[in-house]
């Protein structure tokens, strides 16, 4: 952890907090919303009895006996309650006569492939997985990873899954062999799901090769099921891999679901954290679907029978499963779901998919919104977009200029925006504005949702006061709250509630500005954020040293314009390796592979800085603060606890004059 509470961003974001512009809910958005005036201290009364009543929205087979088990850092939502996720997102809506309701418009990357999907039509999808995969002999309580690009499949996947209580766990596509591999190994999975390939800007990329050689590595996968999405050569092992259409197509279109415990194994998520390996977030079914469907509920005021709502986020991060999958489809609510990016076909795609589907709500990250920035307003100026009515980010804190460009160019100056702060832990939304009844200001996520507590701390765990930064920690459980990590009850006790006894620590930075409400500043640890995707630089290290001829490696996140924070590693080499500037140049290409190879591209450095030395202090630490310093441009700071300061002064001066040469 760094010792600037203010998440390190030297001062930048601080000056955000002098925002003074305020937008009051619309008065048409406010008589029609799902959140009522007097919502906080309803809640606020009584916590778990206010859970209580959002959860009676779900249908249970068995009622829970109580709301809520705690004994720190354990926690059992909904205790004694019985129920199953699948047939609470897909049958209960066809059983009450929405089955001819869209739950999907699927829009493929390549122009005109299209597939509409109902309630009906993805409840007979789901049943036939589900029988599939009990002939592959997948039973309750077995992980099976799930690989795939964002077609159809891949929600189908889940919720065979989950109608089956086999825990899934899903690899963004972006992901390497090795960090599959990883994650396969740890989840200790029999079965994969996978396609041939995905697209990607008109090319196809390869996911069932990615997966085949993961699995050389994991002999106890027994079965991989393919879907044929591109249509290129792939590889067959005989005996463990099917496709898809061989075996899901023949099978029934009816499937008995079973009910499970509140607390039965709904998915892992594995993320990164400060160390080397990455953590299986592990959630619960029945606290996680009612978190999921009361915040989608409030949050994005979802009017199923009137909506098109479009979470514009891959399936394979958290944000994907909440608000793709598990909380849109809780609610019966109709979905955009696009294969490709903002760019594929032209990069007016975003606008002409609004527009072609009269999308209502848009879900996105800043990290998108900077790039649409960037393409010019003339594009969505060209399309029809006054059917959107809401529009929410996450992943990063939004910064005023996209957060005002969103609201002026997409949201035509009448859509609220809702900044949603939360994290692969806790399963959904914890801070964000209710649309309809909070005032927003460009940039603050404002506070914590009814039935949520959280707090700004300082290093002793005493609340700031207003206008203050901190550490931003959660003092009350939550439903969708992760229930641990896989495999590693000490790791998530340690990670999470020993840092402030008592609380969760989120591993955020937050203030509380004059009024007390809330700005996120983003880590405060070792985790960077890249396009809203956390990586950690202890990862990004591993893999750099894992290079024969580097001898050390020190990784930090730098701020960037597009990305939030772009990676830059600052490597010292052995022996005499790399001695020439023709021998660093193919060392520093060399590197940025072995690391995509290790992580995925998206891990990729954006800089990479050969040096002799890396600072450290007497005790052997490297300073990553001060190189954080050089790779922000930033003035040095405090170099006096290094063993030799000149150390830190010549690798400013070697970045310098990398930049100006280009190198960049
Ligand atoms: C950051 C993504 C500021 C934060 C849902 C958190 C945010 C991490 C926001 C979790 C926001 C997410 N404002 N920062 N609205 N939303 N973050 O697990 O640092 O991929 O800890 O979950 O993203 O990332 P994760």
């Amino acid at each position: 952890m760094t010792d600037r509470p203010d998440g390190g961003d030297g001062g930048a974001l601080s000056a955000l907090l002098h925002e003074t512009r305020r937008f009051e809910p619309p008065a048409d958005f406010a008589a029609r919303a799902n959140a009522r005036p007097g919502i906080y201290e309803e809640a606020a009364a009584d916590p778990e009895a206010w859970w209580a009543r959002q959860a009676e929205h779900l249908t249970w087979d068995h009622h829970w006996d109580r709301v809520l088990d705690w004994e720190e850092p354990s926690a059992r939502w909904f205790a004694g309650g019985r129920l199953n996720a699948a047939y609470n997102c897909v049958d209960r809506h066809v059983e009450a006569g929405h089955g001819g309701r869209v739950a999907f418009h699927w829009v493929g990357e390549p122009e005109g492939d299209i597939r509409t999907i109902t309630y009906a039509d993805l409840q007979a999808m789901v049943c036939r997985a589900a029988n599939a995969l009990v002939e592959l002999g997948v039973e309750a309580g077995d992980r099976v990873m799930i690989y795939l690009p964002m077609i159809p499949e891949a929600v189908v996947a889940m919720l065979a899954c989950a109608r089956l209580g086999a825990p899934h766990s899903v690899v963004f596509g972006g992901f390497s062999a090795e960090a599959l591999a990883a994650r396969t190994l740890d989840a200790d999975a029999r079965v994969a799901i996978t396609a041939d390939g995905g697209y990607r800007r008109g090319a196809t990329s390869a996911l069932k090769p990615n997966l085949d050689e993961a699995l050389e590595r994991c002999p106890a996968v027994r079965s991989v099921l393919a879907v044929r999405r591109t249509g290129q050569e792939v590889a067959w092992k005989e005996g463990r891999d099917v496709w898809w259409h061989d075996v899901v197509d023949r099978q029934s279109d009816r499937h008995e679901a079973a009910s499970f415990d509140a607390e039965h194994p709904l998915y892992l998520m594995y993320t990164s954290g400060t160390t080397a390996a990455p953590k299986g977030i592990l959630h619960t079914t029945g606290g996680y679907l009612v978190h999921t469907a009361t915040t989608h509920r409030l949050v994005f005021d979802i009017k199923p029978d009137e909506d098109v709502y479009w979470t514009a986020a891959d399936i394979g991060w958290v944000t994907g499963h909440s608000y793709i999958v598990y909380g849109p489809l809780a609610n019966g609510a109709t979905s955009v779901l696009y294969e490709g990016t903002p760019d594929a076909g032209g990069r007016d795609r975003w606008w002409r998919i609004i527009e072609e589907y009269k999308v209502s709500i848009l879900y996105t990250a800043p990290t998108t919104i900077r790039t649409l920035m960037k393409w010019g307003e003339d594009l969505p100026a060209a399309h029809d977009l006054t059917s959107l009515r809401l529009l929410g980010s996450v992943g990063e804190p939004i910064n005023p200029e996209a957060w005002m460009w969103y609201r002026r160019h997409v949201g035509g100056d009448r859509c609220p925006i809702v900044d949603t702060w939360w994290q692969t832990e806790t399963g959904g939304i914890l801070i964000a504005p209710l649309p309809g009844i909070t005032a927003t200001k460009p940039g603050a996520a404002m506070a914590a949702l009814p039935g949520v507590s959280v707090d700004v701390v300082d290093g002793d765990g005493n609340p700031v006061g207003n206008g203050e930064g901190g550490y931003l920690v959660v003092d009350r459980p939550w439903p969708g709250m992760l229930r641990g990590i896989w495999g590693d009850p000490e790791r998530y006790r340690q990670t999470y509630w020993s840092r402030f006894p008592g609380r969760y620590f989120a591993g955020d930075g937050a203030k509380k500005d004059e009024d007390g409400d809330l700005w996120l500043l983003g880590r405060v640890d070792d985790v960077m954020n890249i396009s809203g995707h956390r990586i950690s630089t202890t990862e990004v290290e591993h893999a750099l040293v894992s290079h024969p001829q580097v001898a050390e490696a020190a990784v930090v996140g730098a701020s960037d314009p597009t990305t939030g924070q772009g990676i830059v590693a600052f490597v010292t080499v052995k022996g005499d390796a790399a001695q020439s500037d023709e021998e660093g140049a193919a060392l520093v290409v060399a590197l940025r592979e072995t690391v995509a190879s290790a992580i995925g591209p998206i891990a990729k450095p954006r800089q990479i800085l050969l040096t002799p030395e890396l600072p450290k202090t007497r005790s052997g630490k490297i300073m990553r603060r001060l190189l954080r310093d050089v790779a922000e441009h930033r003035e040095l700071g405090d170099v006096t606890t290094l063993v030799d300061p000149t150390v830190v002064n010549m690798i400013d001066g070697k970045m310098q004059s990398a930049e100006t040469a280009g190198e960049d």
